[in-house]
């Protein structure tokens, strides 16, 4: 199995998350390590996209903690409601936020983070994680980007039913 990811030159954003997901799928798949697998989701996320920041938060004790992330430092945990994560989770909803200093409660880990987007992973109808991607460009994220990472969190669920079995 390669851990290689190719995604061909000069491609639009919708290419390259149709060229991306499938091999996605290839390499997240035969692994059963959760976090080695959310581990290599952030970095080919990263790599493909060159986004501000990539990551996961993962819902713990009625908390969302740091999970597997490509970017700089971030805060370790998130209460429920805060910030575009916490939101995200409670809604059980995708949120796409085109200038963060205009939604309340924003949770600045980086100053330089402008835009962002936050897809909850929904198992049995409970979000155990979410998946948040940070833009220093002020409304980076569209109805592309929304659909092909929920896309992705629906493979990436499968991942934590592989974890509960
Ligand atoms: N901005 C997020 C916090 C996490 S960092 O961006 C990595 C929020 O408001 O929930």
């Amino acid at each position: 199995m390669s851990e290689n990811i190719f995604i061909s030159e000069n491609s639009t954003k919708q290419q390259k998350y149709e060229e991306l997901l499938p091999q996605l799928k290839h390499l997240l798949l035969p692994s059963d390590d959760l976090i080695a697998n959310l581990a290599n989701c952030s970095a080919a996320l990263k790599t493909v996209f060159n986004f501000w920041w990539v990551g996961f938060y993962l819902v713990k004790n009625n908390q969302l903690i740091l999970g597997p992330f490509q970017g700089p430092v971030a805060c370790t945990t998130i209460q429920l409601g805060k910030g575009v994560c916490g939101a995200s989770w409670q809604q059980a909803a995708t949120i796409i936020v085109e200038n963060v200093n205009e939604f309340p409660g924003h949770i600045a880990c980086s100053s330089a983070s402008l835009s962002e987007i936050v897809i909850p992973i929904i198992l049995n109808n409970e979000v155990v994680a979410v998946l948040d991607v940070d833009s220093e460009y002020l409304a980076y994220f569209d109805e592309i980007d929304k659909k092909y990472l929920e896309e992705l969190a629906k493979i990436i669920v499968e991942l934590f039913i592989k974890k509960a079995d």
